[in-house]
């Protein structure tokens, strides 16, 4: 006989005889006794449980308390259709933080990127290169003065503003829903479109050998595809788009040599007439770029062509670029030189294309106009941000842009 069942009859036989409790009552009570301890520990279960899915509700509703960013369809200027035609970058007195509690991750940033100019941007871990983009896509309000194509972007609507620059971000997310509606969340292309972006990005036979093609369901954040691949999908995304500016966060970071091959091949065919801003890891992907970025500590240091800037031994991008290795460095400063000779000798010959020259023009004009190089911000004291914004505030170039686009529109 078990020895639970032994106890059961053990307690009977004692109750009944020591205590004159009928054997059937006590029988009774102790059957509803277990019975009772089994609902209690069901309780117990239960309610741990419940304290624990109840953080979800917690985190909703601290999310519903969050400042709300302005509305996407708040809009204040209207764009043309076509905006941003050249993709012309500037900014002036750029600051930024992430939010209004936080100190400043970007300072003082004065630059200004020409119409479909390929510009690669370094620095350290921690220098500010995403907080930038973050800027740019107003993930919070930047202070200071950034314009895109003569407009300041914080007068256009977010809707305007995200929905004409292409992003490919380092750690991109799929949304759980189709292939198609990945790449085409609002319904624009047909399927042909679609299959030639996928082509463009190698993806179309790992595409069709899907038990539902395009119509193949994502996982949650796209996880039943690689990194890489889901790299590959923002690009398709972003060769189907064609916008003026494509921005790529440390494209290459995550994936292997052939795809990182592929990716930058893609974006110089597909994007020889767009401005493409490359957040770069690997120095070659961006020694062949018109201009590169240095950040340091939230600032623009260095803003200049590869090889200038590797003629200047002291320039903290030869310092990066004299910590690789022997045979990488050869081939870095071969590239730099090569793109920087082809790039010359084509502008030498006057083949730059109309909107190219203009922009280099314009360019040249804000810049002098301002006499805002980086490397005079380093000159300025620290205590001149409010002086760099009552330049901004005071500036009427932003007319003469305006002026200067129309002309050329
Ligand atoms: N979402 C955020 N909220 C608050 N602070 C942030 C956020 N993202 C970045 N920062 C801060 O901004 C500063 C710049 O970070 P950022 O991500 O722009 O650097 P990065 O140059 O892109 O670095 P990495 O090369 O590692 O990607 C860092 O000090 C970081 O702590
Ligand atoms: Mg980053």
């Amino acid at each position: 006989m078990p020895a639970k069942d032994t106890m059961f009859y053990l307690v009977i036989l004692h109750a009944n005889v020591l205590l004159g409790v009928s054997a059937g009552v006590v029988g009774l009570a102790l059957t509803y006794a277990k019975v009772l301890t089994g609902g209690f520990q069901w309780c117990v279960r239960q309610s741990a449980e419940v304290e624990s899915l109840m953080t979800s509700v917690e985190r909703v509703q601290e999310y519903t308390r969050l400042d709300q960013e302005t509305q996407p369809n708040d809009q204040t200027v209207d764009v043309p259709k076509d905006w941003p035609k050249y993709g012309i970058i500037t900014a002036e007195g750029l600051y930024y933080a992430h939010h209004n509690t936080l100190p400043y991750v970007l300072r003082k940033m004065n630059f200004c990127i020409r119409a479909q100019e390929k510009v690669g941007v370094v620095g350290r871990t921690g220098a500010g290169k995403s907080s930038m983009i973050a800027a740019l896509f107003r993930l919070a309000e930047p202070e200071g003065n950034v314009r895109i194509d003569a407009i300041p972007i914080t007068a256009i609507s977010l809707n305007d503003l995200r929905s004409n620059m292409s992003i490919i971000p380092q750690d991109p997310v799929l949304f759980s829903g189709s292939i198609r509606r990945n790449l085409d969340p609002f319904n624009q292309y047909d399927d042909s479109g679609l299959w030639n972006a996928l082509q463009e990005v190698q993806l179309k036979e790992t595409v069709s050998e899907l038990p539902d093609g395009l119509d193949t369901k994502l996982t949650e954040g796209g996880s039943n595809f690689s990194v890489g691949q889901r790299q590959l999908v923002c690009l398709a995304r972003a060769i189907l788009k064609h916008d003026k500016i494509l921005i790529i966060d440390e494209a290459t970071a995550n994936v292997d040599h052939s795809t990182d091959a592929l990716i930058q091949e893609t974006i110089r065919t597909k994007f020889k007439c767009c401005t493409v801003l490359t957040i770069a890891h690997r120095l070659n992907t961006i020694m062949d770029s018109d201009r590169v970025m240095v950040l340091d500590e939230g600032k623009l240091v260095e803003f200049e062509e590869p090889y200038l800037l590797l003629q200047n031994k002291d320039s903290l991008f030869s310092n990066m670029v004299e910590h690789t290795s022997q045979h990488l460095r050869t081939n870095l400063y071969e590239t730099a030189r090569q793109a920087y000779n082809s790039r010359h000798e084509r502008n030498g010959d006057g083949e730059l294309d109309t909107c190219r020259k203009w922009s280099n023009a314009e360019a040249t004009t804000v810049e002098q106009e301002r006499e805002l190089e980086p490397q005079q911000q380093e000159a300025d004291n620290e205590d001149g941000f409010d002086d760099v914004l009552a330049m901004v505030r005071g500036s009427s170039s932003l007319e003469k842009e305006k002026l200067l686009l129309e002309s050329t529109a």
